[in-house]
């Protein structure tokens, strides 16, 4: 384990005891990027501690990264599809459009702005090292990385600090990228005076959870389990999914790693230890291991599934949410840009 994820797992224990104490001094902000559907990578990942943040009383800013959809493809998809069933998702999953902040960052042009000054303030030898840049090139198997994929993590730098967040919910592949805006916010800081917050991770218990075969989840293997899947269609994944060929079920994530990935997974649903699980299931074998795991998924899923046909059934209310929470996000953006502008003593009128 390295210092640097280390000192990034100390300081999301920190903001976990400030949710108990101190929940006013907290400002979320994380995205999605609306590539396809969010699946249990993501909300054990992450859309668990946003609505942790936001029952603890923090202010949330739950940001749809449209751009960020072409950093690695060249074709969009049906981007407005994926905006509007991350939108839903999340509302589902039990962010509250009253107390949340809802938005696209393409509909925000100051946030975008952010970036000239911030890409002035890193150097190409720095983005070239990102690791999670590499990886994300790697799995869309691109040979050559477009600028905006390389500048990636500075936009997402511009997406955390136009509000001035603090803490950002996130999976551990994401680190290098909060480590970068920290670095952004230091030096902005440092040569401009004091603009900005370096914000700190929230990492969830289990960051990394695989697809059904063992491998990372990926829509494009099959191999997630997404929230709107219906409880058969869930049901059905599960069934498909990688064992190995012993019979009594233990917990051993390095020796069996696609037997732990659904013994954490059945663990994460019901709150209990994975170990503990491995222990009830034993000699009941992988059939049993998969039908507990069907059971706390529906179980766990159930009220979002609920709430998703509730929102479904309101369009119009949809689309007030996001209006909403673009001007909100709009308002922010025009003041930390001026801010930003006078601190650089780029204002003239
Ligand atoms: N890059 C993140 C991902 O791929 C999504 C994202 C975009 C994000 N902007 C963000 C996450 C700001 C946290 C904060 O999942």
């Amino acid at each position: 384990m390295s210092d640097t994820f280390r000192a990034a797992q100390a300081r999301s224990d920190a903001i976990t005891a400030k949710m108990a104490e101190d929940p006013a001094s907290l400002r979320m902000l994380t995205g999605d990027r609306p590539t396809g559907n969010l699946h249990l990578g993501h909300y054990f990942g992450s859309i668990r501690n946003r609505v942790a943040l936001q029952s603890s009383g923090a202010e949330i800013w739950q940001l749809i990264a449209d751009y960020q959809v072409i950093t690695d493809r060249e074709v969009a998809g049906d981007i407005a599809g994926s905006v509007r069933s991350l939108l839903v998702d999340n509302i589902a999953a039990g962010l509250d459009p009253e107390r949340a902040t809802i938005f696209t960052h393409s509909s925000v042009p100051a946030l975008n702005q952010l970036m000239l000054p911030f890409l002035s303030l890193v150097s190409v030898a720095e983005l070239q090292r990102n690791p999670t840049v590499k990886d994300e090139a790697k799995t869309a198997g691109i040979t050559s990385i477009g600028g905006l994929l390389l500048t990636y993590p500075v936009h997402q730098a511009a997406d955390i600090l136009f509000c001035k967040a603090n803490v950002v919910p996130v999976g551990r592949d994401q680190l290098p990228h909060i480590e970068q805006t920290r670095v952004v916010a230091r030096r902005f800081n440092e040569r401009y005076g004091a603009v900005f917050p370096e914000p700190d991770a929230l990492l969830s218990e289990a960051p990394l959870i695989l697809g059904t075969d063992g491998t990372k989840m990926s829509k494009s293997k099959g191999n997630v389990i997404e929230l709107r899947m219906t409880a058969d269609e869930t049901a059905k994944k599960i069934k498909g999914a990688k064992t190995d060929s012993e019979r009594v079920i233990t917990w051993d994530p390095d020796g069996r790693p696609e037997v732990a990935n659904l013994l954490l997974l059945i663990s994460l649903c019901e709150g209990t230890s994975p170990e503990q699980v491995a222990e009830e299931i034993g000699d009941g074998g992988g059939g049993l291991l998969k039908k507990r795991l069907t059971e706390a998924v529906n179980t766990e899923l159930e009220p979002l599934r609920a709430r998703r046909t509730e929102l479904l059934g309101d369009p119009g209310a949809l689309d007030d949410v996001l209006r909403r929470g673009n001007e909100r996000a709009n308002g922010v953006a025009d003041a930390t840009l001026d801010e930003v502008r006078s601190a650089m003593g780029m204002t003239y009128l």
